[in-house]
């Protein structure tokens, strides 16, 4: 039966299937050729109809599988098609991109502004010994400011450095003056850590050594550099305070950028925010490196980097800074 053949032909719905339904229906051992091959068995006079008959047939079955084969191409190319369309709305993978880590945009951002004043990048250990850390600075044993700073010690009597302050002396010590350096560097004091102490964590250093130094340029120098860091709208003020290895000392802030010196939450009402521990040279450290004090003055001056970035970037805890939480870090990524 003609239509059930050309029936089945359509619904066949695979390419490979209906290649061997061809062969079954038109190829040399298929339907049609067996049905010729009947021809000679026809009497004569019915074979012209027979012939034409089973060409007919031939030509339906061939229109209908051509047919098929090419509805099954199309369905295929279009399904082809749907899978590897390009969907422009689909939001990009990012990629992560490394970044420098907070303290040091910062360290490089303040270390930027000392050497664009012409101060000269210096480092010293992170091991020191008590007389770096401490004696040469004028801080014999018996001084109060040796139970200030809590250090960790070595077995073989070192320490971790507690300061930058010991870089002062090395510097002294192998150059001649006049000098100016930053010295940045880490520090480790034994602080059980909380929302404003680490005990590792990092300082700068500044040490200025001339003729003719005086509170002024140590004054201005600072003024400049707040300036540079917070903005030009910033001011700093000189509080008295004390260090062993500078005298006269001071503790040195600069005015909230948040109510301008007025006074609000976010400086404690103040109007003012701590920023650096700064002071006059003293005479005996000078006098520990082989300077001659009547000769040489100078000015040093020292605070802590998360402080710092704390302060610039407004944050709530300095441990946060070492938690390494993408959410956090990536809020201060900077192009490197
Ligand atoms: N070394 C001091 C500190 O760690 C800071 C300081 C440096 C103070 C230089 C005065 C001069 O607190």
């Amino acid at each position: 039966n003609l239509q059930e053949v050309l029936d089945r032909v359509m619904e066949i719905s695979d390419l490979n299937e209906l290649q061997e339904e061809k062969s079954r229906l038109t190829g040399k051992q298929g339907l049609i050729t067996s049905l010729m091959k009947k021809l000679k068995e026809i009497p004569p006079e019915e074979r012209r109809e027979y012939g034409k008959t089973v060409n007919e047939y031939k030509n339906f079955i061939e229109e209908a599988l051509n047919r098929r084969k090419s509805e099954l191409e199309n369905k295929a190319k279009k399904e082809r098609e749907a899978s590897e369309r390009l969907d422009y709305t689909i939001p990009g993978k990012k990629r992560d991109i490394g970044s420098l880590h907070l303290i040091t945009q910062i360290m490089e951002e303040v270390q930027s502004i000392w050497v664009s004043m012409g101060f000269e990048v210096t480092v010293g250990p992170e091991i020191e010994t008590s007389y770096y850390n401490f004696e040469a600075l004028n801080t014999p044993e018996w001084h109060p400011a040796r139970d200030m700073q809590d250090t960790f010690y070595l077995q073989d009597g070192r320490l971790l450095r507690t300061h930058t302050s010991p870089v002062q002396i090395r510097t002294m010590e192998s150059r001649k003056p006049p000098l100016a350096i930053f010295a940045p560097g880490t520090c480790y004091r034994k602080d059980t850590p909380d929302a404003t102490h680490l005990p590792m964590f990092h300082q700068f250093e500044i040490l200025f050594v001339d003729k003719g130094v005086s509170v002024s340029h140590l004054k201005g120098s600072l003024d400049h550099f707040a300036k540079r860091l917070f903005g030009e709208d910033r001011k700093i003020r000189l509080r008295p305070s004390f260090f062993p290895f500078t005298e006269p000392s001071f503790e040195v802030d600069v005015s909230c950028g948040i109510c301008g010196g007025v006074g609000c939450r976010s400086c404690g009402g103040s109007g003012w925010l701590e920023i650096l521990g700064a002071g006059m040279v003293h005479p005996n450290v000078f006098r520990n490196v082989g300077y001659d004090p009547e000769v040489w003055s100078g000015f040093a001056a020292g605070t802590g980097l998360e402080r710092i970035a704390m302060l610039k970037y407004d944050l709530e805890d300095i441990r946060d800074l070492l938690r390494n939480d993408r959410r956090f870090l990536r809020g201060y990524r900077r192009a490197v």
